[in-house]
């Protein structure tokens, strides 16, 4: 019988695991809870929210999928693999000790810290006056983080004193994050490039997938306000190859060897956010799960079968070999909706999907889309993430746009510079 894997998560990460599983040898029957109008072209729906825990333990005990795939944060900080753990089923991703790499930023820095990790300094505070006091400490501009998960808006890089005491008094007094909010790092701030670094982790060795940058801010030349990630591109050249070792035996087996001293095993991907400058590598943060949209850039790049090496995360026997990386460089670029990451409509529909699709090269992973009445509307603020191979990163790039521009929805907003950091070198 087919391997059976539920993937959970709906968005273009999911498309994109959910597709690239499709393509293994062994062709496994997919399942994504609750997946988007392009993941019904690869795997069956399940109409479960993927922040709904207990109902996909539910499912998952009737359903008894060989292995489940977690996509977002929030499912692995409330403790999915734990609970589908309990009940005898494989899941690739953190228990909930280690989702806490990306769930508390105090608790990511302390065992950065603790391993020798290269990091920004900084200071955790409860208290609103202390915070303030502690500014005196820092340059400009400084940096101020929430503590919890934030949905990517928990971090204000503030160029002014009052900027800084405005972040502090919303996150620490008018609670804008919850309690996600309830501790602030004050950290300095660090220049250079940023890029991306996933890597599969099996509680002991570690596997580099290729690197890849992401485009945070909505508008080109990085202005505007930040987003989820408004596109992604792999390889990075920022990432030179003699960093790689240095990323594998400096920055993730130490976080790695230093979490199971605590007596936390971590299985899954740890994503580092990279900031390469003058003052070397420093981590701005750990993931604890494939990036969005860097996943739609790099999943595409792995030869050959990805199961296995899920499998050997959950196992304890990853290594080199079970990863081979196509030569092909990737691009993507994610279409947003008008008003994205303000406020903007659903339902509108999509147009020229058909089309793009047959651009040679070009794959279009769905984020936030939905099926109404048979037509793939808009259902999301990312919402495609459209995504080619190329014989370089120039050709990829075009290739992608070839493909976005056959692509029309009401809004549609896409930046036009993907890579161009790249190029720029
Ligand atoms: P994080 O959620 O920690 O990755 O932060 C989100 C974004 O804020 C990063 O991708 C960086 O662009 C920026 N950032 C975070 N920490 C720093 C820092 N210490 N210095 C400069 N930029 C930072
Ligand atoms: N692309 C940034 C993230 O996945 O957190």
């Amino acid at each position: 019988m087919n391997m059976k894997i539920l993937v959970v998560g709906g968005g273009g990460r999911e498309h994109a695991i959910a597709w690239r599983l499709s393509q293994d040898s062994c062709k496994p029957t997919l399942f994504c809870a609750p997946g988007n109008a392009g993941t019904v072209g690869v795997a069956q729906t399940v109409p479960i929210s993927a922040e709904d825990v207990p109902a996909l333990v539910a499912w998952a005990k009737v359903n008894r999928p060989d292995l489940t795939v977690i996509g977002p944060e929030v499912p692995l900080c409330l403790g999915i693999t734990d609970a589908f753990n309990a009940e005898g089923l494989r899941v690739f991703g953190p228990c909930q000790a280690g989702a806490r790499m990306e769930g508390s930023k105090l608790f990511s820095k302390d065992v950065m810290t603790a391993a020798g990790v290269p990091t920004a300094r900084s200071f955790g505070f409860t208290n609103e006056t202390e915070a303030i006091d502690a500014l005196d400490q820092f340059d400009l501009p400084v940096v101020i983080k929430a503590d919890g998960l934030a949905a990517g808006k928990g971090v204000v890089i503030a160029q002014t004193r009052t900027e800084a005491v405005e972040a502090i008094n919303s996150m620490l007094v008018e609670a804008i994050f919850g309690k996600a909010g309830a501790e602030v790092l004050i950290e300095d701030f660090l220049e250079g490039e940023e890029a991306s670094i996933l890597a599969l982790v099996d509680g002991e060795h570690t596997v580099i997938l290729p690197s890849s940058q992401d485009h945070k801010r909505i508008f080109d030349n990085d202005q505007g306000p930040n987003t989820g990630g408004m596109g992604a591109y792999s390889p990075a050249p920022v990432v030179t190859e003699d960093l790689i070792p240095y990323i594998k035996e400096q920055i993730i087996l130490p976080v790695v060897r230093e979490l199971k001293k605590r007596g936390i095993v971590y299985k899954g991907v740890l994503y580092a956010g990279l900031m390469i400058g003058k003052k070397g590598i420093n981590v701005l943060e750990f993931n604890a799960r494939f990036g969005d949209p860097e996943t739609e850039a790099v999943l595409p790049r792995i030869a050959g079968d990805l199961i296995p090496a899920l499998q050997a995360c959950i196992d304890g026997n990853l290594h080199d070999g079970l990863i081979q990386v196509r030569p092909e460089a990737a691009a993507t670029i994610v279409m947003a909706a008008g008003g994205y990451p303000g406020t903007y409509k659903k339902g509108d529909e999509i147009k020229g999907l058909e089309a793009a699709a047959k651009v040679k090269g070009a794959t279009v992973f769905h984020a936030g889309t939905s099926l109404k009445d048979g037509k793939v509307v808009t259902a999301g603020g990312r919402v495609l993430a459209v995504t080619a191979l190329g014989t370089d990163l120039k050709s990829a790039v075009a290739c992608a746009y070839d493909a976005a521009k056959l692509i029309t929805f009401t809004g549609a907003q896409y930046r036009n510079d993907i890579a161009q950091r790249a190029f720029n070198r």
